[in-house]
């Protein structure tokens, strides 16, 4: 799982310069509009005066922290705003090994790769935990590789690139695991907004001392450069959270948080609902065509990848480039997740192409 440059801005690259069209299917950029009320926040934060152009409060708008705390139903005190769910991630991994209950992290295998890379930055060691066939995972088989080191388990649903969903059964399990080898279990609920299977289950669902959830609106409200996310941390961890945060960034952007309170409440359900159901067809109609040309296709019960296999054509670096140079479009190899979907490839459905990619998928292999 080594390597110095992620794999992703590989593929990205080799796709931007490609001789041809080239739909990409790699980046994880929503494609739609954000809710009015970021463009809205932003223009009124443009004009709101220059006293409130300095620092925010570190750990975030207060504000902002109500907003989320009302309607995650947690306290405001154990809310920190980051820059998006990918510091909270690294925030909560730092907590875990600071606790000096052990250095092991349980990952899942396939796995979204920045988890071992910020596992091996913090000096700790990744153990993998392989999904059942359909992507779910089983506390049983996170119970087996667990020891006495172990001092963090991973848990991202709706999962990249799996697009498995956890139900609430699952994560008691994973909670329940957690609490007996005193370790802390980190639940990554960046696509909860994508859940087609009504079968989510946030881990702030079952109250414990040993579980922090990290999400943000990158996903969520289409805005991945706002950098507006954030950690739910368990009393005894906060405060560490909070000062590791402010040593790092002094403070998170306050013109992006502001933009992101107001469209938190101006924002109704129905925004996130027509997302999930256009998503929804995208899968359908995707998976379909690809299901006609003879691939195996992970069906997702939410999120937006799509994880398929070709006959005789391995999720290798090699195979994707040549999608990109002979079919026009760019998916992630499989290799880049771990060691058990080497033979599959990721897609992100955040392009109104996803059906022409299809076509062009089917056409190749059939
Ligand atoms: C599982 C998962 N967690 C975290 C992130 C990063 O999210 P953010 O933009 O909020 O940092 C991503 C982005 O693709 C992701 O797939």
């Amino acid at each position: 799982m080594e390597y110095e440059q992620p794999l992703f801005f590989q593929v990205m690259r080799y796709a931007q310069e490609a001789d041809r069209d080239v739909i990409d299917m790699v980046s994880g950029d929503p494609d739609w509009n954000p809710p009015p009320g970021i463009a809205d926040g932003l223009q009124e934060y443009a004009t709101s005066g220059s006293d409130r152009f300095q620092y925010s409060p570190s750990e975030g708008l207060l504000e902002l922290r109500e907003e989320i705390a009302a309607r995650e139903g947690v306290a405001v005190e154990n809310v920190v705003v980051t820059n998006g769910a990918g510091e909270a991630n690294y925030l909560a991994m730092a907590a875990a090994l600071e606790r000096d209950t052990g250095s092991e992290v349980l990952l899942t295998d396939p796995v979204y790769p920045y988890y071992p890379a910020k596992v091996g930055l913090l000096g700790g060691e990744s153990t993998y935990v392989p999904v059942a066939a359909d992507g779910g995972l089983d506390p049983e088989a996170v119970r087996e590789r667990a020891s006495e080191e172990t001092c963090l388990l991973v848990a991202n649903s709706p999962n990249n690139p799996t697009g498995a969903v956890y139900d609430c059964e699952t994560m008691e399990g994973l909670l329940t695991i957690a609490e007996e080898y005193d370790a802390l279990l980190l639940s990554d609920e960046v696509y909860s907004e994508f859940d087609f299977s009504n079968t989510f289950a946030s881990a702030l669902s079952i109250d414990s001392a040993h579980r922090v959830v990290t999400n943000s609106v990158s996903k969520s409200m289409a805005i991945t450069g706002f950098r507006v996310g954030y950690g739910i941390f368990p009393e005894e961890l906060v405060e560490r959270a909070k000062t590791r945060h402010m040593l790092v960034n002094v403070a998170g952007s306050r013109p992006a948080q502001h933009a992101v309170c107001r469209a938190f409440r101006e924002t109704d359900r129905e925004y996130y609902a027509a997302n999930r159901r256009m998503l929804a067809e995208r899968v359908e109609t995707f998976t379909e065509e690809l299901d006609r040309a003879g691939a195996a296709v992970m069906q997702p019960e939410g999120g937006f990848y799509v994880l398929a296999r070709f006959p005789d054509f391995p999720g290798t670096m090699g195979n994707a480039k040549r999608l990109i140079d002979e079919v026009g479009v760019a998916g992630m190899p499989g290799e880049a997740f771990g060691t058990t979907r080497e033979e599959w490839l990721r897609f992100a459905l955040v392009t109104p192409e996803a059906e022409e990619a299809a076509r062009r998928l089917a056409a190749f292999f059939e």
